[in-house]
């Protein structure tokens, strides 16, 4: 059985949260597409260049998350995700996941638009920016990093405004997506929507 659940947002909505929790409730494999644009951030950062870098990703550089999941990486990332050429490179493998027999759940930017834009499943997943810096700065914190909030703020923005205003892929819900604003839902409530939706959907 192919079936993709495809999550898009903006910095620090829920879309990882939301995805794992999917993905364990149905049985299917998750994806963040996020941390293979990180990747190639961190290659940037070692000097290479970014078109090369994308071409030539191995599991080796996702081998560890957590070096990826900060700051400096995730600025890096949005500047790399602005090439159509390191897009195009990390096409296939994304849609191949999506495909794969047993389902898929991929979260990113350009899921329910470009990589797939025939998933059963689309959720636009948002909340404020005021209330996204608090959630991402909770979460570095809780990972020994601490930031100022105005910082982690002026990340957000950086990063919304680079995602939606850049040509290539640009980050827009797509017309079908369903739009689920957690600005004000607990983790659960935003989970359980969003699985509502998924089993809804596989029973037509
Ligand atoms: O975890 P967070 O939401 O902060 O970011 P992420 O999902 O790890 O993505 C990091 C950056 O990669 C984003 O700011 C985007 O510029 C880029 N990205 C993208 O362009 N397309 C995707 N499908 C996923 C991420």
């Amino acid at each position: 059985m192919r079936f993709t659940v495809a999550i898009d947002g903006p910095a620090a909505a829920g879309k990882g949260t939301i995805g794992r929790a999917v993905a364990d409730r149905f049985g299917f494999a998750h994806l963040d597409t996020g941390l293979l644009y990180r990747a190639v951030g961190a290659r940037l950062l070692r000097g290479e260049r970014a078109i090369d870098a994308a071409r030539g990703l191995t599991p080796d550089d996702l081998a560890n998350p957590d070096a990826l999941r900060i700051p400096d990486v995730a600025q890096a990332a949005s500047k790399v995700a602005v090439i159509p050429e390191v897009r195009e490179a990390l096409l296939e493998f994304q849609r191949a996941f999506a495909h794969r027999i047993g389902g898929a759940v991929l979260d990113g930017r350009d899921i329910g638009t470009v990589i797939c834009p025939r998933a059963e499943v689309k959720l636009f997943v948002t909340a404020s920016p005021e209330v996204r810096a608090q959630r991402r700065m909770e979460e570095m914190a809780a990972k020994g990093i601490d930031i100022a909030y105005d910082d982690v703020l002026a990340d957000v923005r950086a990063r919304d405004a680079r995602d939606t205003e850049r040509a290539a892929a640009p980050m827009v819900a797509a017309e079908d997506a369903v739009t689920l604003d957690t600005s004000d839902l607990s983790i659960a409530a935003a989970i359980a929507a969003a699985v509502d939706l998924v089993a809804a959907r596989r029973e037509t």
